[in-house]
Formats: structure tokens, sequence, C-alpha cells
């Protein structure tokens, strides 16, 4: 299953009250932008529908629990390019925003998410960017998931452009953790105390033992089948 967070732009029906100082062309040409980045995002949630799909037949097992895809919004797609000194283009968004398109897998085990990544990663179709394994590595607060940035053909005309996705694999107790804890310091709009800091790792970490334990049960039932 794939949650598609937003529908496509539309460049006659543009409001952006919030970003005053970009010229009308940049916000064109950001939606056109936009629509690639959207097929490269589809490009890479339906090749793990099917990996999904391959696996229930092989194995018996659907190592996804569901995919989430979002296209950063204009809004913070220029303040990024603001904060990292950058001039507003649509130049600059290819060259140095990694994180257009985004594809979150919420896996039922750990297992399954190294099994995903491996197969993304030596995808022929797919070069990988970066990896970063915040799960072998959480996070000071106890954010764990493993990230891939893949860059991914679009054909456009008679032109092939490769553009960056960025994949958060997580299971589905990691998700649970993140979600929540965006919540309480994006959405609360306060600064978390230490303790809630600390109650809030120690939450992580028992998360993590549940993830291990859940795995383990796993994998001892799937060998006596
Ligand atoms: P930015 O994308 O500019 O933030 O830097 P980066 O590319 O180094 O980012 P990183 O790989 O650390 O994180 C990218 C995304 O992972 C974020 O946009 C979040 O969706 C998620 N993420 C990373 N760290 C945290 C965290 O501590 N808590 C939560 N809830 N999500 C996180
Ligand atoms: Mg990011």
């Amino acid at each position: 299953m794939v949650l598609e967070k937003q529908r496509p732009m539309n460049i006659n029906r543009l409001e952006l009250p919030a970003l005053p100082d970009v010229s009308k062309d940049f916000i064109k040409g950001y939606v056109r932008l936009s629509h690639l980045y959207r097929g490269a995002m589809m490009e890479v949630s339906t090749k793990l529908d099917i990996l999904d799909d391959e696996f229930s037949v092989t194995y018996d097992h659907n190592p996804i629990h569901h995919m989430e895809c979002r296209l950063k919004s204009a809004e913070s797609t220029v303040n990024k390019l603001k904060r990292k000194g950058f001039e507003v283009s649509t130049q600059n968004i290819m060259e140095h925003i990694q994180d257009v398109a985004g594809v979150r897998v919420i896996c039922n085990y750990t297992d399954d998410i190294y099994r995903l990544s491996h197969v993304l990663e030596k995808h022929k179709d797919f070069t990988l960017i970066r990896k970063t394994d915040y799960i072998e590595n959480p996070k000071p607060n106890g954010y764990r998931s493993l990230h891939l940035v893949v860059e991914v053909p679009v054909t456009i005309s008679e032109v092939i452009l490769r553009l960056p996705v960025e994949i958060q694999l997580r299971t589905i107790a990691m998700d649970m953790w993140a979600s929540l804890e965006h919540e309480l310091r994006y959405k609360s709009g306060k600064e978390v105390s230490s303790q809630s800091v600390d109650e809030l790792r120690e939450c992580a970490e028992r998360l993590s033992a549940i993830d291990s334990k859940m795995q383990e049960i796993c994998r001892r039932i799937r060998a006596c089948d």
C-alpha cells in the first residue's frame, strides 16, 4: 500500500504566500521540476512494490508494511536552499537538494530493511549516492532508520535525467517513535526539557529491544515452518 501525501501542483493555480520574494518564473520552473521528481519517486515506490510482491510469492512473506511518498513543498525547498547559502534556482535545487522526492518504507522487521536496502543498492537502474545507517548508529536522541539517497533515471522527451530520491527504511516501531518525536518537537512549538529528551531516548531504546525480540521470534518461527 502506498500513501501519497500531496496532489500534483498545477501551474495555473499557484499560491505561495509564504514566498513573496521568489519570481513567478522560478515557481513555474519548480512546478515542472516537481513533476519530474514525482516520476523519480513513483519509479522507486513501484520497484519496491514489485519487490514486496516477489518476496511474498517466493518466501510467503511481505517485507513492506506500507509506504509513504512525499514531495518537499516549494516553501521548504526554497528555505533549505537559502539556509545552505545558495541562490534560489531550479538548477541549484537539482544540484544541491537531495530530498525533494522522499519515499518512507515501513517494514515489518529489521531484517526486511537490510534485505530491501541490499536490493536497492545493487539495482542496475539506480545509483547509490548516500547511505546513513541510523539503526547501527542511532542519533543521540534515539532516532533510528536506514537512509539511502539513490539517483533514478527519469525520461523526458528524448532526454534521460537522473534525479535523487531519499528513501527512509524503518520498522513500525521506529516509525511510531519518529512520528511522535517529530510531533512533540516541532508541533508543540516549545523547547523539549532535558527530562523529556532522556525519556524519549529511553522509549527509543525500549522499542529497539522489542524490535530485536520480534525479529528473534520471527526467525525462530520461520525456521520451524
Ligand atoms: P536535512 O535533510 O537537511 O535535515 O539533513 P540530512 O540530509 O543530514 O538529514 P538526515 O539524514 O539526518 O535526516 C533526514 C530526514 O530524516 C529528516 O527530514 C526526517 O524526516 C528524518 N529524521 C532525521 N533525524 C530525525 C530525528 O531526530 N527525529 C525524527 N522524527 N526524524 C528525523
Ligand atoms: Mg532531509
